[in-house]
């Protein structure tokens, strides 16, 4: 494979790390771009084909020098944390809309092909699920702060059509489904496995809203990284958009079951209203269901860790903070 130099925003993060070690491992080389700390590519730094540039996207001179020489860049940087949303919906519009936008602008500017990290939240309460990627969005008022994620994500990816059609800047927009792994938020986040687990490592009850009820699929991020890493290298997936997630549709009372019983915990459930963890105005998503059959035509993926091995790998990175 011809080996490219790789811009990675949001490079410290989550997924970001993942893709920054499977990108070093496939020998291109890669400037990691985050405003955080960078401790979840501690273990990178040394690497002769790595660097890691700490800044924030919105400082368009800063992220434009980035783009020396760069082939592609992996748009990544978001504020993604749900709890984050709800509490700073002017902090997530800053950077998931601004930041985005900067990013898009310098990105076609220079010529260099962007991936886009959009989301299922895009799809919002649409009833008919699986969705495919053609699929209504269903989307609650603009005072319910919960919206202004997936309002500011799809004007990312109106954004990308538009400079592809106008400006000839190739793109390929991933809409990731609850991706989980080793590296997922600090114990206590608002996404699903690392609230639960903070529970469960203290021994204290396990909130859960409403009944637990709500369904979600869970891809595990070794799986996640396969699928874009190959989308980016496939010049027949430009200028599409691709759900990425599992099928296997579990019911977050079944995930609480699950995790407590792999991680031998002893906490107790709590069932609890959405306002009472939210505040009031927060909308839940009852089904949240992919049709991935577009990317199984596309590259031939499917996600393929079932969920009880891909939580076994999980708990036992977070198990170092017991
Ligand atoms: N993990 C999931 O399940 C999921 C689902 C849907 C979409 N996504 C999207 O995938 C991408 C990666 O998500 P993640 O789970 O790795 O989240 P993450 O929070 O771990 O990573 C996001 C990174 O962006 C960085 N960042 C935030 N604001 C920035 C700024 N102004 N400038 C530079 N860096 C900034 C953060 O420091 C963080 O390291 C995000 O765009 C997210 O919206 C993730």
């Amino acid at each position: 494979m011809k080996t490219s130099k790789i811009l990675v925003t949001g490079g410290a993060g989550f997924i970001g790390s993942h893709l920054c070690e499977k990108l070093l491992d496939q020998g291109h080389t890669v400037i990691a771009f985050d405003m955080s700390d960078g401790l979840k590519i501690e273990h990178l730094w040394g690497h002769e084909r790595f660097q890691f540039v700490r800044d924030s996207i919105l400082n368009e001179e800063i992220l434009e020098e980035q783009f020396k020489d760069i082939d592609i860049v992996f748009h990544f940087a978001a504020v993604a944390d749900p709890k984050r949303y709800v509490m700073d919906p002017l902090g997530t519009l800053e950077v998931d809309l601004k930041g985005t936008l900067n990013l898009l602008k310098v990105a076609s500017r220079c010529g260099v092909k962007v991936m886009f990290a959009s989301t299922s939240e895009i799809y919002g309460k649409n009833p008919n699920v699986p969705w495919s990627e053609t699929s209504e969005r269903v989307l609650g008022s603009t005072h319910i702060h919960r919206w202004c994620y997936a309002t500011a994500k799809a004007a990312g990816e109106h954004y990308c059509y538009a400079y592809y059609e106008q400006k000839k800047m190739p793109f390929v927009i991933f809409r990731f489904f609850n991706v989980y792994g080793p590296r997922l938020d600090d114990l206590g986040s608002g996404r699903v496995i690392p609230m639960f687990l903070k529970q469960f490592l203290e021994n204290k009850p396990l909130y859960i809203h409403d009944q637990g009820k709500q369904t979600r699929t869970f891809v595990y991020v070794d799986d996640v990284i396969e699928a874009i890493t190959k989308l980016a290298f496939t010049p027949k997936a430009e200028g599409q958009v691709f759900n990425i997630g599992s099928t296997e549709e579990t019911s977050i009372l079944k995930l609480a079951d699950l995790m407590r019983r792999i991680g031998h915990f002893q906490s107790e459930f709590v069932f609890v209203p959405y306002k009472d963890a939210f505040g009031p105005g927060f909308e839940d998503i009852p089904r949240r269901v992919p049709d991935v059959r577009k990317i199984y035509d596309a590259i031939g993926w499917k996600s393929t860790t079932p969920l009880e091995v891909g939580l076994q790998k999980t708990l036992e990175y977070y198990s170092q903070y017991k």
